[in-house]
């Protein structure tokens, strides 16, 4: 079976800076796999090179077997960004932007029909967001905006979602309704890419996870990142120190 992510050997520059060095990564359907890295270890690139955002200095990434951006396009691939990169104060409600995961079903006239009114309404059910659909998106909270992007991905009928960092800035009940919304997305077949700091909560978020500094330091079960030789290795000697890992 076609891997739904397979990167082999990917390096990422920009300009000078090298933020990815010869990753190989697969990441497979039905799990929750954790990525794990300190701030600029290179997660939110490796999130833009499965989605065909940025390009390879070397190696490659495919997706379900084709080209990421292909992919992408197809509506294989939701994307949860980090919150740094959406512009909040946009003037489009929960409901537009769950309806922006129908557009590819709607061809060139994106009249939404019956069809595509019914998935947005679904997926907002799905997330617990049917109540406040017509509220404009800078007007939920953290963990709620996260809600809808993952709504956006169900409406589209993405079955693989990467999350850059859905649980930072968001209260305890809110990650914990994600956690559970991520593993019932898990269970229905789906492929879970999902960066996050709260190395607490990995083992109920991730069946397996990925240490990342700008290479694969460790991919495999979760008990066996959280050793910590492998967290000295991923955030440096803090943590063994009882620190919390460098946000
Ligand atoms: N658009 C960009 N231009 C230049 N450097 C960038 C850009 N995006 C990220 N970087 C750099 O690449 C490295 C990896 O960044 P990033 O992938 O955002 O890491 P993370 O998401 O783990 O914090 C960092 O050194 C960061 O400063
Ligand atoms: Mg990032």
């Amino acid at each position: 079976m076609t891997a739904p992510v397979s990167v082999r050997g990917l390096t990422v520059r920009y300009g000078d800076v090298l933020a990815l060095d010869d990753v190989s990564l697969t990441v497979p359907a039905g799990r929750v796999t954790g990525l794990i890295g300190m701030n600029g270890s290179g997660k939110s690139t490796l999130f833009k090179a499965v989605m065909g955002l940025v390009r390879p200095d070397r190696g490659s990434v495919s997706v379900q077997g084709a080209d990421p951006g292909l992919a992408r396009r197809n509506g294989r691939v939701g994307y949860v960004p980090q919150s740094e990169d959406v512009d909040w104060s946009f003037p489009v409600s929960v409901r537009d932007v769950v309806m922006m995961g129908r557009y590819g079903h709607q061809g060139v006239t994106r009249r939404a029909r019956p069809a595509d009114h019914a998935a947005v309404d679904d997926a907002l059910r799905r997330v617990e967001l049917a109540d406040l659909a017509d509220r404009q998106i800078g007007r939920l909270s953290g963990g709620q905006r996260k809600r809808a992007f993952v709504a956006r991905g169900i409406a589209q009928g993405a079955s693989i979602m990467l999350l850059d960092e859905p649980f930072a800035g968001v209260d305890k009940r809110s990650e914990a309704t994600m956690v559970r919304l991520l593993r019932e997305l898990a269970d229905d077949g789906r492929t879970i890419l999902v960066s996050t700091h709260d190395l607490q909560a990995l083992p109920q978020l991730a069946d397996e996870a990925v240490l990342l500094l700008r290479t694969v330091l460790f991919h495999g079960p979760v008990a066996d990142a959280l050793r910590p030789e492998n967290l000295a290795l991923t955030f440096g000697l803090d943590v063994l120190a009882g620190g919390e890992p460098a946000a």
